[in-house]
């Protein structure tokens, strides 16, 4: 029959649709996303079947039944068992769909029991992870993707998925979150793991997640938090138990080692010192090693504005880069104890020596 075929042809046609664009949910990575999933699909499923049994009676009778008979519809003004039969059988059927939907939910709130605590605060436009009780900590950006994107070549859109630094956890282990903002309304998802929480400062939300497969997962801020809202990518890295361990030992090694020196009450002429290495291992290929630079294309830096003016500005350059020139970012490749000791050092030596120091915690 003709109408069968093109209701096979349209069925195919919006099954391969959708898996071309991934319209659907994923199924995920844990079996909290497939519980998810699976309610997801009976539930649709459900509505289906309700929806070709009404709207099929209806124009069955309205068209069909009504052709084929030339009856009139029926004149009644109130049938008792009608009523309690379309009360009855939707009450049935919410019922028969609430009961796994709650049983789930219940496992959901479930954050009991966790091998690994994680704070995740939301900032405009970052995020940072807090390893409870294990001192480690840091943001998924250094610059927020939007700052990067003016120090990038245009064409490169990958970039902004991408963090500088993922949020790392086990796999095969119950991973609590407690989730919180530190300004406004943020929202922490990562679709393939059926996590998805409102950032709010001043309240914690809590959530977890056991993932299986070691592997990277992807997500985004969903609450509209501001100019760079579409610019706050969260990328969850799993990891197999052992390699786990060794990254947290050797993260824990680094925390320690740079709070040591950002602990230390720096004297001027150590920073300036410190600073003197890190200026001729990073700046002086390109600014020469007395800052005298290489004009026009580098600037030279000995009594410049940058290193006479406003501390910030000189700062801002060296943490994020000069757009549209070759200026990088030092931000990420260096620690904030080198850069406050390079700028200390390039102010003293071609500042007209200010004494002027910046502290690592500025
Ligand atoms: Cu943060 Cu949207």
């Amino acid at each position: 029959h003709p109408r069968v075929w093109m209701g096979l042809l349209l069925w195919s046609v919006l099954s391969q649709a959708q898996a071309a664009w991934t319209v659907n949910m994923t199924p995920g990575a844990t079996e909290v996303s497939r519980t998810v999933f699976d309610l997801h699909m009976t539930i649709f499923w459900i509505c289906v079947v309700i929806g070709v049994i009404v709207f099929g009676a209806m124009f069955w009778s309205m068209i069909i039944h009504r052709r084929s008979t030339g009856q009139q519809p029926a004149h009644f003004h109130e049938s008792t068992t009608v009523e309690i039969l379309w009360t009855v059988v939707p009450f049935v059927i919410l019922v028969l769909m609430a009961i796994p939907a709650t049983k789930t939910l219940i496992d959901i709130y479930d954050t009991s029991e966790s091998g690994l605590d994680v704070q995740i605060t939301g900032y405009q436009w970052k995020w940072h992870y807090k390893y409870l009780g294990q001192d480690v900590e840091f943001f998924s950006n250094l610059a927020t993707p939007s700052e990067q994107i003016h120090n990038k070549a245009p064409k490169d859109e990958h970039y902004l998925l991408e963090v500088d630094q993922p949020l790392v956890v086990p796999v095969g282990t119950k991973v609590r979150f407690l989730i919180t903002a530190a300004d406004v309304i943020h929202s922490w998802w990562v679709p393939a793991l059926a996590v998805k929480k409102d950032a709010i400062p001043g309240f914690v939300n809590e959530s977890w997640t056991r993932i299986e497969k070691p592997g990277l997962y992807r997500g985004q801020c969903t609450e509209l938090c501001g100019k760079d809202h579409g610019f706050m990518p969260i990328v969850v890295e799993a990891k197999s138990q052992e390699d786990f361990a060794k990254w947290l030992a050797a993260r824990k090694e680094e925390t320690a080692k740079l709070k040591e020196l950002t602990d230390k009450e720096w004297t001027l002429d150590e920073l300036v010192a410190r600073g003197d290495k890190v200026y001729h291992t990073s700046c002086a290929a390109c600014h020469q090693p007395e800052g005298q630079g290489m004009p026009p294309m580098f600037p030279a830096l000995k009594g410049s504005k940058i290193a006479t003016g406003p501390k910030a500005d000189h700062l801002n350059i060296v943490f994020h880069g000069k757009p549209g020139t070759s200026m990088a970012a030092f931000g990420k490749q260096l620690s904030e104890v080198d850069i406050a000791a390079v700028i200390t050092y390039e102010r003293n030596a071609w500042g007209n020596n200010t004494g002027d120091m910046v502290t690592p915690k500025e």
